[in-house]
């Protein structure tokens, strides 16, 4: 028996990464899974890996009118949605002395803006119901600061503050709402990343890229399933009175720091 048996999803930002991975463990755990992405191909040929259970429809998460068509694309195919998970967003990285005010617009956006008008779509379906569960996807930049990419990490410190007053208002009606925030690092995570960064250093931009400490994880970096696997949980009745929580996917870089060591 899987975990999410009888369950309907939508995720976000599903056609790579993270997404991609959530909405394929959904499918193994029982679901039945809308993905939602910008890609149409990627994410259509994603969907249709996965079986009968899973269909691509486009999103862009700051479009009100396509947040209706796709969950009238869900009710259409699968029925009410019991769970969303807000895992799009978009990461920008340049210092503070260059920001563009458009650019941190539009991040804000996709990353804030968009999980609420997600939110608010699947609203009437979990209140009709009492019940529903709802995963937005920070970042350890949720949880503590960032050099150069300071509107993404707002963006994140928004949407915890926006997951937290969710879950106040909406735990009342039984739907849950969490946050989970992983800390990367693996090749299979930093698409979005790569074509941020690597594109501009091949130009000849200037940038070190100094990365996260992973000697916490003796050298390991987080994979898709692990992030996957939390966000399962936070979907699944197994997390029943879990609300208004931030999930560390982090491998310990959070907790503080390592001074001494055996070599
Ligand atoms: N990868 C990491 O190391 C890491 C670390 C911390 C937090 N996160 C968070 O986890 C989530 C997933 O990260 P990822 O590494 O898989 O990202 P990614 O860039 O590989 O994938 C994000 C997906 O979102 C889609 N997307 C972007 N803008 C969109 C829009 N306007 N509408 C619809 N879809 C859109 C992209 O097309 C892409 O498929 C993000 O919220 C990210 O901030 C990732």
């Amino acid at each position: 028996m899987g975990r999410l048996d009888d369950k309907v999803a939508i995720v976000t930002g599903a056609a790579r990464g993270t997404g991609a991975e959530t909405a394929k463990l959904f499918v193994e755990e029982g679901a039945r899974v809308c993905l939602a992405d910008l890609l149409d191909e990627r994410g259509g040929a994603h969907a249709e890996s996965l079986g009968k259970d899973a269909f691509f429809q486009h999103l862009d998460v700051r479009s009100e009118p396509d947040w209706a068509a796709l969950v009238r694309a869900v009710h259409a195919r699968f029925g009410p949605v019991d769970v969303l998970v807000n895992n799009a967003a978009v990461l920008d990285v340049r210092p503070i002395a260059e920001l563009d005010p458009a650019r941190v617009r539009d991040l804000l956006d996709v990353n804030l803006v968009g999980p609420m008008i997600g939110t608010r779509a699947v609203l009437p379906d979990m209140e009709e119901r009492g019940a529903g569960a709802i995963v937005n996807l920070g970042s350890i930049d949720a949880m503590e600061g960032m050099g150069w990419v300071a509107p993404y990490a707002a963006s994140k410190w928004g949407l915890r503050g926006f997951t937290k007053s969710a879950a106040l208002e909406l735990g009342q009606k039984g739907i849950r709402v969490n946050m989970v925030c992983p800390a990367g690092g693996s090749p299979e995570l930093h698409e979005g990343f790569r074509e941020n960064l690597v594109k501009r250093i091949e130009a000849g931009e200037k940038l070190a890229v100094k990365g996260l400490d992973h000697a916490v994880m003796g050298g390991r970096h987080a994979q898709p399933r692990d992030i996957a696997n939390v966000i399962l949980f936070l979907a699944s009745d197994d997390a029943a009175f879990c609300n208004g929580g931030e999930y560390l996917v982090d491998g310990g870089h959070t907790a503080g720091h390592i001074w001494f060591a055996t070599e």
